[in-house]
C-alpha cells in the first residue's frame, strides 16, 4: 500500500489494562495528544503521530493490513494473531520490534478447586474452554495432549461452572479473577507483557527515522524508571569500598571538596533503586551528606 500520508498511526487498546500506561509511556516520550470528540482517535499536537483507540484483539491485524503503522499490545495477542495467520496461510504480516516491561501476565491453565490435577496428563480426554484458541492447540500439540478447545470470547472463567469445560485456559495477572471463581492455575503456557509491533511495510526513510527515534525515547523512558542519581561525601581512602557497594552504577564522578582535607563528592548514576540499607552500608563505609534523585531523562 502507497504511503500517502507521512504520519505515523498507532493502534493502541481503547480501553483496558494497557489503554493508561501505554498513552502515558508517549506522553513521557514528549508526544502531546488531544483526543477526538469520538473517543477513537488522539492526534498529535507537536509529532506527526496520531493513536488509533481500538480492541487490544484488533490491534495485530490493524498493523499486518498496514491499516496501522505501529501497535501497542500484549504478547498473548501478538502470538494468537500470529498462530491463525499461520494457518491460514499468511506469514505474520508484523514484527514485533520492542519489550515495554509492563502488562505482565501470564497465559496459563486453571483447574476448578475440586479437581484433581497430577500433571499435564489430566488434561487428557477434556474441555479446555479458552479465547486463545490457536496458543492451547499449540501447547497441546507440543505436548502430545489429546483435548478439545471450546472457544468462549469472554467470561471464560464460568465455563465450568456452567458444565461447558473441566479447564479453562485464560490470562492471569494478579490471580484474583481464578480465585474468585473457584480456579487454580496449574500450567503456565506463555509469559506476556506489553510490545510495540511494526508493519512489515517499508515506512519509508522519513517515517521510519521517526519510528526509531519513538523506540529510543521509549527506551530512554524504561531505562529511568528505576535509575537514581547519587551524591555522597566520603573520604578519598574509602573510594574503592563506596564504588562497590553503588547499585548498577558506571564510573563515578569524584571531586575535591574545598577545605575539607581528604573527604570528596562522589556523583554516580544507578541503574537501579537505591534502597536505605544501601544507605546505611554507605555510611557506615565513611560516606556523609547522602542524598538520592529521580533521573528524568536518559540519552545514552
Ligand atoms: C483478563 C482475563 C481475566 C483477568 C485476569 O482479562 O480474561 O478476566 O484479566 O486478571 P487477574 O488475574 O488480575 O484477575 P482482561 O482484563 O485482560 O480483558 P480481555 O482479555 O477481555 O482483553
Ligand atoms: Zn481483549
Amino acid at each position: 500500500m502507497q504511503h500517502s500520508t507521512q504520519r505515523i498511526k498507532i493502534a493502541v487498546q481503547k480501553k483496558g489494562r494497557l489503554t493508561e500506561h501505554s498513552i502515558d509511556l508517549l506522553e513521557r516520550c514528549g508526544l502531546k495528544v488531544t483526543k477526538s470528540k469520538d473517543q477513537l482517535i488522539c492526534y498529535g499536537e507537536n509529532m506527526p503521530i496520531d493513536l488509533l483507540l481500538v480492541r487490544d484483539d484488533d490491534i495485530p491485524g490493524l498493523v499486518s493490513d498496514d491499516v496501522c503503522d505501529l501497535g501497542i499490545v500484549g504478547l498473548n495477542v501478538v502470538e494468537e494473531k500470529r498462530l491463525q495467520l499461520e494457518q491460514d496461510g499468511s506469514s505474520g504480516q508484523f514484527k514485533q520490534i520492542f519489550e515495554l516491561q509492563f502488562g505482565h501476565c501470564r497465559l496459563s491453565i486453571a483447574a476448578p478447586d475440586g479437581l484433581e490435577y497430577r500433571g499435564p496428563e489430566s488434561l487428557e480426554n477434556t474441555k479446555i474452554a479458552t479465547s486463545y484458541v490457536g496458543l492451547l492447540r499449540n501447547y497441546l500439540t507440543n505436548n502430545n495432549i489429546h483435548a478439545e478447545p471450546v472457544y468462549f470470547s469472554g467470561a471464560v472463567e464460568i465455563a465450568p461452572k456452567l458444565g461447558r469445560a473441566d479447564f479453562i485456559c485464560d490470562l492471569v495477572s494478579s490471580g484474583g479473577t481464578l480465585a474468585a471463581n473457584g480456579l487454580r492455575e496449574v500450567e503456565v503456557l506463555l509469559q506476556s507483557e506489553a510490545v510495540v509491533i511494526q508493519t512489515l511495510e517499508p515506512l519509508g526513510s522519513e517515517k521510519q527515522a521517526l519510528v526509531d527515534k519513538i523506540i529510543q525515547r521509549l527506551d530512554g523512558v524504561l531505562k529511568v524508571n528505576d535509575s537514581k542519581y547519587i551524591m555522597l561525601h566520603a573520604p578519598r581512602s574509602a573510594l574503592a569500598e563506596i564504588r562497590a557497594l553503588l547499585p548498577g552504577a558506571e564510573a563515578p564522578t569524584v571531586m575535591p571538596l574545598e577545605g575539607a582535607g581528604d573527604r570528596v563528592a562522589i556523583h554516580a548514576v544507578c541503574r537501579e533503586n537505591v534502597f536505605w540499607e544501601t544507605l546505611e552500608n554507605l555510611k557506615a563505609a565513611g560516606a556523609s551528606s547522602l542524598l538520592v534523585l529521580p533521573v528524568e531523562k536518559m540519552l545514552a
